[in-house]
């Protein structure tokens, strides 16, 4: 039988990171889902809609790959596409507490619902979007964070080339 996996996050914008982790998610998995949360009390650098253009861009040649966004409850939407697995990426200590409350919050909701976690490779461990965004406003270079397309974009929005 087919399995799926939910990967969900805010990719604002998408790391080499993330992408990575979908890499790694695709040697266990036979169709990865990429949902994009619609979480509009963040103020995003990207759009909904431009997250998920440049999610399918970058995995165009990525088959058994799929980008989709959803709003509301997470485990709805993994209802929605009867999917019972959610992927996360752990990276440092920091990341643990957050990740626990999500594991336990969503377990409440939905105990048919399981998250597994990945960890990135080392060269991404330390990365986040915030991060990238942070470094973008600065001008830094971003070429081992980003794809060029993603550093490119990004500085065009928060003003430096
Ligand atoms: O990339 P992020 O910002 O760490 O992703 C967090 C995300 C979007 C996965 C999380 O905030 C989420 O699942 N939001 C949807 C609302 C929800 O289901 N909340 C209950 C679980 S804490």
């Amino acid at each position: 039988m087919e399995k799926g996996v939910v990967y969900p996050g805010s990719f604002d914008p998408v790391t080499l990171g993330h992408l990575d982790l979908i890499k790694q998610a695709l040697t266990i998995f036979d169709r990865v889902i990429v949902a994009v949360a619609d979480n509009s009390g963040k103020k995003p650098a990207f759009s909904r809609k431009e997250r998920i253009r440049i999610l399918k861009e970058l995995t165009e040649g990525m088959p058994g790959v799929e980008v989709d966004y959803f709003s509301g409850l997470l485990v709805n939407y993994l209802r929605k596409k009867k999917v019972n697995i959610i992927l996360r990426g752990l990276r440092a200590v920091s990341d643990f507490d957050y990740e626990f409350q999500m594991v336990l919050t969503n377990r409440r909701l939905a105990p048919e619902v399981e998250t597994i976690f990945l960890m990135p490779q080392e060269d991404y461990f330390f990365l986040s979007s915030s991060l990238v965004k942070e470094l973008a406003e600065l001008g830094a270079d971003l070429s081992t964070f980003v794809p060029a397309n993603v550093e490119k974009e990004l500085k065009a929005k928060l003003g430096r080339k």
